[in-house]
């Protein structure tokens, strides 16, 4: 693939997958921008801007925000000028609405979609902990040098809110009805990348990677 076309990436994957996980390696690798849905979600709650009071209850309960909130989110980062050679986006669309949505503003010219079972996702999740800075941690996986504490800010680690048993159930029914039929669009369209996203972060990566032909593992 020649460096200078243009690469617009999503990414979509059961929760847990490691979809932010690769969007940043990825990011690194190709020197485009990467941005999450839900964290751009998280900052608007946490910047307390204009939906703030709308999205809040939403991401606790593990359910998609109204479709306005986040296409016009989409919108906003879109008109940025970093985002004019390509961007990596995690997790929109999630639903046909939201497709409909990206594709009549910057179609994607790659579908990247994490596969990973239900039980794994969990297990992800549960032992996910996340610091204010950004930095994400496992508490079995990628531990921090010292335990609760992030090593890139030294700020205090936390599980996210939405990473409960009750939450991650409705989140993975989400995506098992809604953005599995986008999937099955862009796969007819020719533009989907299936990964076994059950191997280590450099695996996937690299899995990634040879997928885009970027590289050769
Ligand atoms: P969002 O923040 O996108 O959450 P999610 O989809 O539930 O995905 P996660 O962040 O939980 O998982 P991930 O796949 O990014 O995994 P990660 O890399 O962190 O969305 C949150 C909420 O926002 C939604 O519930 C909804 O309310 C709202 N929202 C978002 N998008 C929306 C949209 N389009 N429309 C409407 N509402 C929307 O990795 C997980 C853990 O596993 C980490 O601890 C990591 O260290 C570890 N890990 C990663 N890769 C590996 C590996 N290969 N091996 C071992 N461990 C690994």
């Amino acid at each position: 693939m020649a460096v200078s076309e243009m690469l617009r990436i999503v990414i979509l994957g059961p929760q847990g997958s490691g979809k932010g996980t690769q969007a940043e390696l990825l990011s690194f690798h190709l020197g485009l921008p990467a941005f999450t849905m839900g964290g751009m979600l998280r900052e608007e709650v946490t910047r307390n801007g204009s939906h703030a009071s709308e999205i809040k209850p939403y991401l606790e309960a593990g359910t998609l925000v109204p479709h306005w909130i986040s296409i016009e989110l989409l919108r906003k980062r879109l008109r940025a000028p970093d985002v004019v050679r390509g961007f990596i986006c995690d997790g929109f669309p999630r639903a046909v609405e939201q497709q409909e949505a990206i594709d009549a503003i910057a179609p994607p010219t790659h579908v990247v979609v994490l596969q990973l079972s239900d039980e794994l996702a969990v297990e992800r999740l549960t032992g996910r902990l996340v610091s204010a800075c950004g930095e994400v941690y496992h508490v079995k996986w990628f531990p921090p040098k010292r335990p609760g504490i992030c090593d890139s800010c030294g700020g205090k680690l936390e599980h996210r809110t939405d990473d409960t048993p009750q939450a991650i159930r409705e989140r993975l029914s989400i995506y098992h009805h809604e953005t599995e039929e986008v999937i099955r669009r862009y796969e007819a369209a020719g533009l989907v990348h299936y990964i076994d996203a059950s191997g280590t972060v450099p695996v996937v990566h690299a899995a990634i990677l040879e997928a885009l032909g970027l590289r050769k593992t």
